[in-house]
């Protein structure tokens, strides 16, 4: 089992759900069910299995369903119908002290809008987690302080939020939600807010964190690119309905649907793709290879790709242990980095 499991959520909104429910069971869809019995479905039938340490992201168009998804995982919203478990542990069964606990000690969230509270100061902003588990006044600020510093803003602790930018505001965010060391960070479209300069600032902040730290962070874009650039696995939600779950490599080179593939037409895919995944797998190198061209398995197309231009043999492709993996003949990328249209 998976550390986070989500299974067979639906979740209707309006005053009779139960009826809708019966519909979306039988096959009808959101706008079905909206026309025949005006409710809305904000989850049809979701199940999702979420791996400790994995940045997950789920994304969507406005109205898919990913905020509804991510409250099912605080339990700001109970489902229609399924089962949420953390840790083998089925959050729904929770009673309210269990799932406040649950929720201070175990969860950190990070908001679009920032939340912080703005008559408290950065230190304080920081410390609040901490403050509210009832840690004492000297322990909080020597953790609020660390934090502050890991984020970059040593030296802001004594402002207000409305004295910081958007992007220092959603450091403070940052740093308060890691303070209490959740094991989960459920982060909703939390850089959507900010310029694009320093939205690419936070996610590399982000992932730079994460590569110390491992949480298993959920995080919800509409944005396909920083989901590509951030997720360990991304799933893709339409109309409340998942349509495909996969590594960023898997998305763009095996799109589930015509819908996906829209959405994957624009990327830069030199930048997301690697060796690895368009190699031809082979631990033999072929005659002649002293003078072959290498390559890392890691390495992006877009770093290959002028290596590939300088060469008529194919690529050799190794592992960091120096062993050979597989080849890549260079009409292959070009093939990739530039598909024709269809
Ligand atoms: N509290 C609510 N009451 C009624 N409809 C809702 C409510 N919350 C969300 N919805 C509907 O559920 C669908 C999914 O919404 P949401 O999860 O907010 O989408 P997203 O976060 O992907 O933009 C939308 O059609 C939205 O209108
Ligand atoms: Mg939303």
């Amino acid at each position: 089992m998976s550390y986070i499991e989500i299974r067979n959520i639906f979740k209707i909104f309006g005053s009779d759900p139960k009826t809708a429910l019966e519909m979306a069971k039988g096959g009808a869809d959101k706008d079905e069910i909206l026309a025949k019995a005006g409710h809305t479905v904000g989850l049809h039938d979701v199940s999702l299995s979420i791996e400790q340490g994995e940045t997950f992201v789920v994304m969507g168009l406005s109205g898919s369903g990913k905020s509804t998804l991510i409250r099912h995982l605080n339990r700001l919203i109970d489902p229609t119908a399924g089962h949420v478990m953390f840790g083998g542990e089925d959050i729904l069964a929770m009673d309210i002290p269990t799932l406040n606990a649950f929720r201070r000690k175990r969860l950190g969230m990070v908001f679009q809008r920032f939340g912080l509270l703005p008559h408290r100061n950065v230190m304080d902003n920081v410390a609040y987690g901490l403050e509210i588990q009832g840690v004492d006044r000297k322990t909080r600020q020597a953790s609020a302080s660390k934090w502050i510093e890991r984020v970059g803003l040593a030296g802001y602790e004594s402002k207000f939020p409305d004295q910081l930018s958007g992007g220092m505001q959603q450091r403070v965010g940052l740093a308060r939600a890691l303070a209490t060391d959740p094991e989960v960070l459920l982060m909703d479209e939390a850089f959507s807010a900010l310029d694009p300069l320093i939205r690419s600032d936070m996610q590399d902040e982000l992932m730079k964190l994460q590569a110390e730290l491992h949480k298993t962070i959920v995080f919800i874009t509409h944005d396909l690119d920083e989901a590509l650039k951030l997720g360990d696995r991304i799933a893709i939600l339409k109309d409340g309905k998942l349509v495909q779950v996969g590594r960023p490599e898997e998305i763009i080179l095996h799109p589930a649907d015509a819908y996906v593939k829209a959405f994957t037409r624009d990327v830069n895919r030199g930048r997301v793709l690697r060796a690895r995944s368009i190699m031809q797998p082979t631990d033999q190198s072929p005659p002649h290879s002293d003078a072959l061209c290498t390559v890392n398995e890691d390495d992006r197309l877009e770093d290959i790709l002028p290596i590939a231009l300088s060469t008529s043999s194919p690529i050799i492709v190794k592992n960091t242990a120096n062993g050979i993996v597989g080849l890549i003949d260079k009409h292959r990328i070009i093939e990739i980095i530039a598909p024709q249209s269809n």
